[in-house]
């Protein structure tokens, strides 16, 4: 058999993706980056399409460091809708690291002996090529696949570089977020590892941490697990352990870790801006794939556009391409919606205009008002701009609770939850 595990983080994850600022306990809006929506879903709802479509999962692993309480109603909904597989949530007592939370629960993943388990990020927005993955696995005997996309060079260094042998897909070396450039084949931060194989290198990089000359006074070393859990002279817990720099190095050596290389669309979610191209890819792969989800085209409906059963759009409206609208959302007459997220129970009053912009939960945008971003080119892996030699957003956010008064221009800002607009307002963070 085969697993998944998604490692779906923690509260200090999110950060960067302020104003939409998820740290509300018991909020009615979403509380954690992994279930904020895109394309009228949370973001690791389509992980879970895509693990759905691999015969034979029986078992998907939620690790983070999240309170229990977080993705209860998700587990719920999604065991009736995916039901050929139990969903679990495995919470960290603190970050452990993305091989921390692997290593921790490895008796979880280990149970039922699958021979191999999926690693995926839940802050990515991709097509999780998972068969043809398992595919490469088969084929090569591997002890771990990697799934690896090409990125211009500038944006290269700002994740994990893969160089690998072109014929044979071997991965030949691995470098998280070099300083300098290495190669544009980088890390799309989804795996397979074989079971067999891994824990024990996860092992060996504890080892060989724990065993750096500096913790030589520790009084035992054959309890491993005891001095793992030191604080080193840092401070740093010397149990957190990434995948990324401890472990996927060492694998190059073993010549059997081998990389998929995808054609397909790739990008990570990490601030809020993100959420509209990642928005935008997956609309457009429900509309190729012709989901009855994705609003049937006609003279107001520019493909690909998901309108929330519960959302009341005017038939004047003219929306998309690459536009979800909420539940509960109202769009009133004359609106003109285009490449933007409009989040639940906000309302766009008539003959607004909202290009390349996210509209927080609840938010109120006036009539004749215009809220608008920059595009961003399709292969651009960030979200902010330069204009006038000055870095701004390329996404305009409104955060929650926000109002934006009639006839008012919004333009290139992000805006902090509960704030009224009532003057025109450009390239600027309001708070
Ligand atoms: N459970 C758990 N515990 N999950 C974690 C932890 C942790 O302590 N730390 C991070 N994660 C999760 C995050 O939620 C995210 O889904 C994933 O692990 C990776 O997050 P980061 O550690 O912040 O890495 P990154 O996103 O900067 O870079 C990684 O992803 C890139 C692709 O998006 C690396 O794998 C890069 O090499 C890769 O290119
Ligand atoms: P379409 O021709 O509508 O497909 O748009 P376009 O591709 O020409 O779009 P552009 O980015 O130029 O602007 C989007 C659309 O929004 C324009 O076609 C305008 O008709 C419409 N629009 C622009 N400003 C406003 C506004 O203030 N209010 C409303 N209701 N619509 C506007």
């Amino acid at each position: 058999p085969t697993k998944a595990v998604i490692l779906v983080g923690g509260p200090s994850r999110g950060t960067r993706f302020r104003p939409l600022s998820l740290d509300v306990p018991k909020a009615r809006y979403p509380t954690s980056l992994p279930l904020f929506d895109v394309a009228g879903h949370p973001i690791i709802w389509h992980c879970l399409k895509a693990i759905a479509k691999v015969e034979g999962i029986k078992e998907v692993i939620l690790i983070g460091y999240y309170d229990e309480s977080v993705f209860r109603d998700f587990i719920k909904d999604s065991s009736r809708e995916f039901s050929q597989f139990k969903v679990t949530y495995l919470r960290e007592y603190q970050s452990l690291g993305t091989a921390g939370g692997l290593y921790h629960f490895r008796d979880a993943i280990l149970k039922g002996k699958p021979e191999r388990f999926f690693v995926l990020n839940s802050d990515v927005c991709c097509s999780f090529p998972l068969e043809q993955m398992l595919e490469l696995f088969e084929e090569k005997d591997a002890e771990a696949v990697i799934l690896g996309t090409r990125v211009s060079n500038e944006a290269a260094t700002n994740f994990g570089c893969i160089v690998s042998d072109a014929h044979t897909k071997r991965v030949l070396h691995y470098v998280e977020k070099p300083e300098s450039q290495i190669s544009n084949l980088i890390n799309c931060g989804v795996y397979l590892f074989a079971t067999e194989t891994i824990f024990p290198s996860i092992r060996t990089a504890i080892k060989r941490k724990t065993e750096r000359p500096r913790m030589i006074s520790y009084p035992s070393s054959e309890n491993l697990e005891s001095s793992f859990v030191a604080d080193d002279e840092d401070g740093e817990k010397n149990e957190v352990l990434r995948l990324e720099q401890d472990i996927l190095s060492d694998l190059a050596d073993s010549n059997r870790f081998f990389v998929h290389e995808t054609k397909d669309f790739w990008r990570q979610i990490k601030t809020a801006g993100s959420a509209v191209p990642a928005n935008a890819l997956y609309l457009q792969k429900a509309f190729q794939q012709q989901s009855p989800e994705i609003a049937k085209p006609s003279a107001t409906i520019v493909p690909p556009v998901f309108i929330h059963p519960t959302a009341e759009v005017d038939p004047t409206a003219k929306l998309g391409p690459n536009v979800s609208i909420g539940p509960k959302v109202i769009v009133g007459p004359g609106v003109r919606i285009k490449e933007s997220i409009v989040l639940d129970d906000a309302e766009i009053k008539h003959d607004a205009c909202v290009l390349h912009s996210i509209i927080g939960w609840n938010s109120r945008v006036g009539a004749w008002a215009r809220v608008e971003g920059t595009p961003t080119p399709a292969s651009s892996h960030n979200t902010s701009i330069i204009k006038n030699g000055v870095k701004v957003q390329a996404i305009t956010i409104l955060g929650k609770e926000c109002g934006v008064g009639d006839e008012i221009r919004v333009q290139n800002c992000v805006c902090l939850p509960f704030k009224e607009l009532k003057r025109d307002v450009a390239n600027e963070v309001i708070m």
